[in-house]
């Protein structure tokens, strides 16, 4: 098998989508089976004005990745887990719930048919954006007679602008992410709608990202709009339980089973206060697009504290390195967690 690359600059990837060869596509009626489905050539394509994504929001997407590992393999990481949340969100959102078999083989297609667009080993990842809308067209709020199914990738780097640099994160007090028993635990398109005021109001203040508290009594910490929160004392690794309203994130799950399992770190999915996390020694951010990411600095009523002297710090660093060195095969797979698409070495 040629792994021959496309040519792009690979040291200058960003997070942004780049056009590739193909994308995968199919539709399925309310009362149906996603079955089928074929390859086009990745662009536009034509949805009526009233169609149930445009008005209603009726969508939900996923994010996974494939890597050129350093055996020459191009690999998945995890992608069953993926292909699970998926047929969650769907039937959270009254979409046909997408069997997990006819995700993953959608996903491989694409990923196959733009090999050349996975960036080389070390160099970035390839990006994968499963995504389905209601697109048949509805005035009246309901769910549509007809939903499309697209697969589509992009090679990228790092997530946020300057890298790997530790975050500069404020605690959002006027606005929540989500409610209990409500769409925070799928991963529903407007759950990201909805987090665009916040960030941007955040991103003229000079942050990268907001901390989320919970919406019942704003004592806890839940997430950032874009990925999962951890906090690290006294050689303790904490992350937010799963409450109904925060992200099942696949990246936040292997990096407490990494912890545990491999690192030997106590880890505790539980709540966390306000006050934990700003007495906390170390904080970092986790999933697929972010990875994991330091958290340097968190900004709360006017007042800076400050986390690993605004750097990187141990805990955080020994899961960083040991994720991404699973998903590029420098070190054993333990867990099974990869997935071949090309095997070579
Ligand atoms: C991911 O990490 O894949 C996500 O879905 C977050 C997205 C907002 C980039």
């Amino acid at each position: 098998m040629n792994l021959n690359k496309v040519d792009i600059d690979w040291d200058k990837l960003g997070f942004d989508a780049v056009e590739t060869r193909s994308m995968f596509i199919a539709t399925c009626s309310i009362d149906g089976e996603w079955t089928g489905g074929s390859l086009m050539p990745y662009g536009k394509i034509e949805l009526s004005p009233a169609a149930g994504v445009l008005n209603y929001g009726q969508g939900v997407f996923e994010g996974t990745k494939a890597f050129h590992t350093s055996k020459d393999n191009i690999v998945l990481f995890r992608i069953d887990r993926n292909a699970k949340r998926m047929a969650w969100s769907t039937k959270r959102m009254c979409i046909p719930q997408m069997d997990p078999d006819f995700f993953i083989q959608a996903v491989m297609e694409t990923v196959k048919d733009n090999l050349d667009y996975v960036p080389p080993y070390g160099k970035g990842s390839m990006y994968i954006r499963p995504i389905v809308w209601g697109t048949a067209p509805a005035l009246g709020v309901r769910a549509v007679a007809e939903y499309t199914f697209i697969v589509f990738v992009s090679p990228v780097g790092s997530y946020f602008k300057g890298g790997v640099k530790p975050l500069n994160l404020k605690v959002e007090t006027n606005y929540h992410r989500a409610a209990p028993r409500g769409i925070g635990n799928a991963k529903a398109i407007g759950n990201y709608s909805a987090s665009l005021y916040p960030l941007t109001m955040a991103k003229k203040e000079g942050f990268d990202e907001v901390i989320y508290l919970d919406s019942v009594d704003g004592e806890r910490v839940e997430e950032l709009g874009s990925a999962n929160l951890f906090i690290c004392k006294d050689g303790i690794i904490k992350t937010p339980k799963l409450s109904g309203s925060i992200l099942d994130g696949v990246t936040r799950d292997s990096v407490c089973r990494i912890a545990s399992d491999i690192l030997g770190i106590q880890v505790e999915e539980t709540d966390i206060y306000l006050r934990d996390m700003l007495e906390a020694d170390e904080v970092f951010c986790t999933g697929t697009a972010v990875i994991v990411t330091p958290v340097g600095r968190i900004t709360y009523e006017g007042q800076v504290h400050e986390f690993a002297h605004g750097g990187i710090g141990p805990i955080t660093n020994k899961c960083k390195e040991t994720l991404t060195a699973l998903q590029r095969q420098e070190i054993n797979d333990p867990f099974g967690w990869l997935h071949s698409v090309i095997k070579k070495g």
